[in-house]
């Protein structure tokens, strides 16, 4: 018999989908959060808030595995602290986690940088918990999820007037492939840091937008702006793009042609 495999953040775009993908190879899952999914879902579901420890020892009871996608905009350092405090004694003998390409290359060092790009720092933070965790573990670095572009393009496109980063690209990437490969981290041996799993094609910021717009039937004026501080500087370098690793499939047009048309649908 397995032992279950633990899904943090299981109830979010990114741990739905790899919860998922484990229970349809048959593998017992448990999902851990602070809100609990509907009861209609049928999800074996242990409450824990991460930013606190609370919950997460009874979470991992029984758990070897764990696959660690709970996470927000900050904090990440001390999410993975409490559950690695927790998993050492525990009998957590593999711990996956999701990172973001740039957690190691973009800088963050003033008050702006940490304003407005503190999650990679916050993520560099998660990463370093886990490699010194002692636990035997798996690390993936993934771009920006489809879903994220759309809710920041959306966003954006609710101003009359949109200001778009000078030189920013981003390439984003199916959050479907990215657990994919998770899930086959979790089921393989522990791997330490992975290579990325990034988005097949590199677009300027400004294009992603007009993209969403040309989609959604809207006009917007886009005026460039400049990003000041170190991390900006750093993502008009690339520091955010894996080139190199445009492994990903599905393309951001394959997505916001079904997304789109999808809302326009309802
Ligand atoms: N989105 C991207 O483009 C992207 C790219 C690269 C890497 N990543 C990483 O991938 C992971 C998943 O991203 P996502 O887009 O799927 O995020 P998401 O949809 O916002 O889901 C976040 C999940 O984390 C849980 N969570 C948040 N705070 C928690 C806490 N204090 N304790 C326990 N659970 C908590 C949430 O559930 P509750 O709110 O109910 O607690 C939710 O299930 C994150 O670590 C993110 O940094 C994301």
């Amino acid at each position: 018999m397995n032992s279950t495999i633990l899904v943090t953040g299981g109830t979010g775009t990114l741990g739905r989908l790899v919860a998922s993908r484990l229970r349809g190879g048959g593998y017992s899952v448990r999902v851990a959060g602070r809100h609990a999914p509907p009861p209609e879902q049928d999800i074996e579901f242990a409450q824990c808030d991460l930013d606190t420890g609370d919950g997460i020892e009874a979470a991992l009871s029984g758990v070897r595995t764990v696959v660690h996608c709970a996470g927000t905009q900050k904090g990440d350092g001390d999410k993975a602290r409490h559950l690695v405090a927790a998993a050492s004694r525990a009998d957590v003998t593999h711990l996956v986690f999701i990172s973001v390409v740039g957690a190691d290359t973009i800088p963050v060092k003033s008050r702006f940088d940490r304003a407005a790009f503190g999650y990679f720092a916050s993520k560099r933070d998660a990463e370093e918990v886990v490699a010194g965790s002692g636990i035997p573990f798996s690390t993936l670095r993934a771009t920006q999820f489809f879903e994220l572009s759309l809710l920041t393009v959306r966003a954006m496109a609710k101003l009359p007037v949109i200001p778009v980063p000078k030189g920013f690209r981003f390439q984003p990437v199916d959050a479907g492939e990215v657990a994919d490969r998770l899930v086959e981290l979790a089921l393989a041996q522990p791997a330490g840091l992975v290579p990325d799993l990034a988005g097949p094609v590199c677009y300027p910021m400004g294009e992603l937008i007009r993209s969403y717009l040309a989609a959604a039937g809207l006009r917007r004026l886009l005026v460039p702006v400049h990003m000041p501080g170190h991390a900006a500087k750093a993502i008009r370098a690339g520091a955010n793009l894996s080139e190199d690793r445009a492994v990903g499939r599905r393309t951001w047009e394959e997505f916001l042609t079904e997304q789109v048309s999808t809302a326009v649908r309802r």
